[in-house]
């Protein structure tokens, strides 16, 4: 897909791994709306991407949030041919000791935020003539991690949601992929410390630009994939490599 022109909306966007798709999108000459519920960085950034940004308010759980950014989107910059369902949020808490509303408040934001952001824009990129979804999932929707169980849930579920909304979009010419990166250093994951990544083939966090990269290769060349997984994680995902002596 040729950018240029085209109408993209990513959640999420104000800060972290959002930002650095929304200003890759701008930079090969897409034109953006940021929806986040942090309207001061989210303001700030869209100035700073010049006139190819703008930022709406978009909770992503509230289906009058999302109509309202929509009607923006196509007002200032035509129907939408690109949707990034980036925004997230991790809390942690073990089967046994999790409160049911910190679960129930990540698979809403999570998984339910992003069905009502494909279901919302589906009219808008029938209008756009089709086009791209990415959902950004995570190695939590490849793997287990303890004390993150509404958290891999969530993502696990995004997974699976991908795969269906890429065979139900398959008429309107609208490909649908998810994205699974590892540890990468954003404000989520400022508490983290570089043990985190020791173990990994690529033994460091990785940079929200190295996740922006893959978003804009799905959207812009990936054209025989849909349903598909693309995993940033400087192979966190692949395996574990336990302390074997060969000589034993
Ligand atoms: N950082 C990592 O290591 C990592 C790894 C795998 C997956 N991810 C995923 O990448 C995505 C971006 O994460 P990040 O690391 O940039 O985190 P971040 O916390 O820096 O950014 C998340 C953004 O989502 C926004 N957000 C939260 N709730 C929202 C809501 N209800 N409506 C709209 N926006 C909302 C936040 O305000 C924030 O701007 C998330 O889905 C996260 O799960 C991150």
């Amino acid at each position: 897909m040729d950018l240029r022109g085209r109408t993209a909306i990513v959640t999420g966007a104000a800060r972290g791994i959002g930002a650095a798709i929304a200003g890759a999108l701008v930079a090969d000459g897409a034109r953006v709306v940021i929806g986040d519920i942090l309207d001061g960085e989210g303001e700030e950034l869209a100035e700073r991407l010049g006139d190819g940004a703008v930022y709406v308010h978009l909770d992503v759980t509230d289906s009058a949030h999302w109509q309202a950014a929509l009607a923006e989107a196509e007002r200032l910059f035509g129907p939408v041919s690109v949707l990034v369902n980036n925004a997230g949020i991790v809390e942690f808490g073990g089967i046994a000791d999790q409160p049911a509303d910190s679960f129930r408040r990540v698979i809403d934001i999570n998984l339910y935020g992003a069905w009502l952001g494909m279901r919302t824009a589906l009219p808008s990129l029938r209008r756009a003539g089709g086009g791209c979804i990415v959902n950004i999932s995570s190695t939590a929707g490849l793997m287990g991690y303890a004390n993150l169980g509404a958290y891999t849930a969530s993502k696990w579920g995004l997974r699976g949601l991908t795969k269906t909304a890429a065979l139900e979009l398959a008429a309107d010419g609208v490909r649908v992929c998810s994205v699974h990166p590892g540890p990468i250093r954003t404000p989520m994951t400022s508490g983290m410390d570089d043990s985190l990544t020791a173990g990994q083939p690529i033994p460091r966090f990785g940079e929200p630009e190295e996740v922006a990269q893959m978003v804009h290769f799905i959207i812009t060349r990936a054209t025989y994939s849909t349903g598909s997984e693309f995993v940033v994680d400087g192979g966190a995902a692949t395996g574990i490599t336990p302390p074997v002596n060969p000589s034993t």
